[in-house]
């Protein structure tokens, strides 16, 4: 039985907080550990620059999440852990689903739609301010997932329409051109802490409420020391309903800490006190991480040898994926069109001779040769390979049937030898 293949992309923009760790990377790196599964992670830096034009932060923000995940444990030997613009074959399919995706499916995707009813009600241009790359989102996100062929792709709420339009698409392509791609599951955590930031609300950068993740011991301190409480003294008993500070420590602490420190809200804990035990509690967790994002960010050569090995794995899926995907849309060479037909309209060649190659139940590789009017005149026995009948076809074409008396046991001939060498001489010249 294959793996299931889980695949998340992290959009590499702002400084990670401890929102972040809580809530997507601790569970993200948890469960990459899992047995049975391959894990797809991925710095999305093409969709960063949809929303920033500005290099040198592009280029920041990737070694910064980066580094962050490698120090919160990401084993960049189990995962594929890769920069998406190290893929060029990404590119490449989203031309190929973009070829099949209706306009219309875009017109309703959630972000753009967000734009345009902003502009509408403002009174500008419903296009106002909308880039190609904001429009187009959704099927570049179809081509990172469909490119692995994911199964499932853990994502936040906001994320679910995109994941049903990489159905959408898949399932298009794979009607036009083949079974191709597997319908990927969108996967939401219901469990996923969300933690309270310093002012009681969700942690979140337009909140301005966030602790960094690894903002150095000091400073932390000072953060958390800064945590709204309400304002009953030392001795008084305390609310764990509500407080910010606890539901913070819930997140860091064993079930028997949590319970502890519960005990001693009851009991008066100075809020202090309680504080400072946050403060320790997160620290002892994030000192070792901190430590070693430290190091990573002082060597980012580091950083992009992992990206460089992440991506040749990638790679290794993606090329040959690729390659089989431009064939199957008739993007291939034109040497194997002489050979073989029988795919697609075929209506300019109806007054040719023709070769045609197909493969019987018996797993092996036959031709036949057709005159014009579609009469039989070779009829090959089974070879080996595709590669096998080809070559016989191209010496036959190149030679003319008398003077292969080699492949004639290989070959059965229908019709006058006359008849057969004035097809293969017409093939010849066309
Ligand atoms: N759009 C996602 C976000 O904003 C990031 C992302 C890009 C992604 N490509 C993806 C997530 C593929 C999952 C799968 O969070």
């Amino acid at each position: 039985m294959t793996n299931v293949r889980v695949l998340t992309g992290i959009k590499p923009s702002g400084t990670p907080h401890l929102g972040n760790y809580v809530g997507a990377i601790r569970p993200t790196v948890r469960a990459s550990r899992e047995p049975g599964i391959d894990s797809f992670l991925f710095l999305a830096d093409y969709h960063a620059l949809i929303s920033t034009h500005d290099p040198q932060r592009v280029q920041r923000s990737t070694l910064e999440i980066a580094a962050t995940w490698i120090a919160c444990g990401l084993d960049p030997s189990r995962v594929t852990f890769y920069r998406q613009s190290d893929i060029p074959e990404i590119l490449e399919l989203t031309w190929l689903l973009a070829c099949v995706c209706g306009k219309g499916l875009l017109n309703r995707a959630h972000a753009y739609k967000a734009a345009v009813d902003k502009n509408v009600a403002e009174g500008r241009d419903a296009d106002d301010g909308v880039s190609m790359g904001l429009f187009m989102y959704p099927v570049l996100m179809a081509a990172d997932i469909l490119m692995f062929n994911a199964h499932r792709v853990p994502v936040g709420r906001d994320q679910i329409q995109h994941i049903e339009m990489a159905r959408d698409l898949a399932s298009s392509f794979n009607h036009l051109y083949g079974e191709h791609f597997t319908l990927p599951e969108a996967v939401i955590d219901e469990h996923v802490a969300t933690l309270p930031g310093l002012d009681g609300r969700k942690m979140s950068k337009s909140y301005d409420n966030v602790i960094p993740l690894f903002a150095p011991r000091e400073q932390l301190r000072r953060l958390i020391m800064g945590i709204v409480t309400d304002s009953r003294a030392p001795g008084e008993p305390k609310d764990t309903d509500g407080s910010a500070l606890f539901q913070i420590y819930q997140a860091f602490g064993t079930a028997e800490e949590t319970a502890t420190l519960a005990r001693d809200f009851a009991a008066g804990i100075a809020w202090s006190e309680a504080k400072e035990r946050l403060f320790e509690r997160i620290d002892r967790e994030i000192a070792p991480m901190r430590a070693t994002y430290d190091e990573l960010m002082a060597h980012p050569e580091r950083v992009e040898a992992l990206l460089r090995a992440g991506a040749a794995k990638a790679r290794a899926v993606a090329t040959p994926f690729s390659a089989r995907l431009r064939a199957a849309v008739g993007l291939r060479s034109l040497d194997d069109l002489g050979a073989a037909v029988g795919s697609g309209p075929a209506t300019a060649k109806a007054a040719l001779p023709v070769f045609k190659q197909y493969r019987e139940g018996d797993g092996h590789f036959y031709f036949k040769l057709t005159d014009a009017k579609g009469h039989v005149l070779l009829q090959s026995v089974g070879f080996e390979s595709p590669k096998a009948a080809g070559q016989a076809i191209a010496r036959l074409k190149a030679d003319g049937w008398g003077n292969c008396p080699d492949l004639h046991p290989l070959i059965n001939a229908v019709a006058p030898p006359e008849r057969i060498e004035a097809a293969l001489a017409t093939l010849r010249r066309a």
